[in-house]
């Protein structure tokens, strides 16, 4: 896959949202546990932030683990817990000479000490890098996440900080994890399930959703252009005629 764009630049989205599903039924049909084809999912995952940088997409952001994925068995819960420590110290070196900002969505408050630890680190060694900006969503659920921006509303109008008056949108996006970031232009959900759940509620207001079959470990760079070349296509009217 060469680095040309698939789309010509001015039609890119600012801002994709990936939920990479079908890990485990990529494994079982394979004949192998369900943690390999997380595993191979981190495999399938490196090419695609490289391609976002390179074709010039201003924010990439990944379910990778939701607030109810919890409930799953515990050595699963423990594998993608793994993952994600070791992806940043295996990558977290080539993400920075790239210029990538690193942000964790989610209450990483709840997630086991050694991944907040990794996570903090590799958001701070990141922070003021201009590049991609990678978000990662841990620990994530998108109704907790309009919850706390009321409950953080809420407070600052109870300190006196700002009155009822004072919530608009700009005021609420601002208490989102997503602070700062351009609301989601496209939608990715691998696998051929079409459902949201539970992801960038309030950001998806106006995405673009693009369902593939591939199950997550099969989404190639080919499959990501042929998205993003069905993205463009689309006639976005934001409720407009
Ligand atoms: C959905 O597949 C996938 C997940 C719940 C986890 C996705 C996480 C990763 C690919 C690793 C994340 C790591 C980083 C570094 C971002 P599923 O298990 O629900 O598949 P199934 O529906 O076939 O069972």
């Amino acid at each position: 896959m060469s680095m040309e764009l698939p789309i010509p630049a001015a039609l890119m989205p600012r801002h994709v949202a990936i939920i990479m599903d079908g890990n485990g039924r990529w494994a079982k049909a394979h004949g192998m546990p369900r943690a390999w084809g997380h595993r191979q999912g981190v495999v399938a995952l490196e090419p695609i932030i490289s391609l976002c940088g390179a074709w010039g997409i201003e924010a990439l952001t990944l379910f990778a683990f939701s607030t109810e994925n919890w409930a799953r068995p515990k050595d699963e819960v423990a594998q993608l817990m793994g993952l994600i420590v070791e992806f940043f110290n295996k990558k977290i070196d080539e993400l920075d000479q790239k210029g990538v900002c690193i942000r964790m969505l989610g209450d990483l408050a709840g997630v086991p000490q050694v991944q907040r630890e990794t996570a903090r680190q590799a958001m701070e060694r990141t922070k003021n890098n201009a590049g991609l900006k990678l978000n990662i969503a841990l620990n994530y659920g998108g109704r907790q996440e309009i919850v706390r921006a009321a409950q953080r509303l809420a407070a600052k109008c109870a300190s006196g900080e700002m009155t009822p008056e004072d919530i608009g949108e700009t005021a609420f996006e601002g208490e989102l994890y997503t602070s700062g970031l351009p609301m989601v232009d496209l939608l990715i959900r691998t696998s051929g399930e079409e459902r949201l759940s539970n992801f960038l509620l309030y950001q998806c207001a106006y995405a673009e959703f693009v369902f593939v079959k591939e199950n997550w470990p099969d989404f190639s760079p080919a499959v990501f252009a042929a998205a993003l070349d069905a993205y463009a296509r689309r006639d976005r009217r934001f409720g407009k005629v």
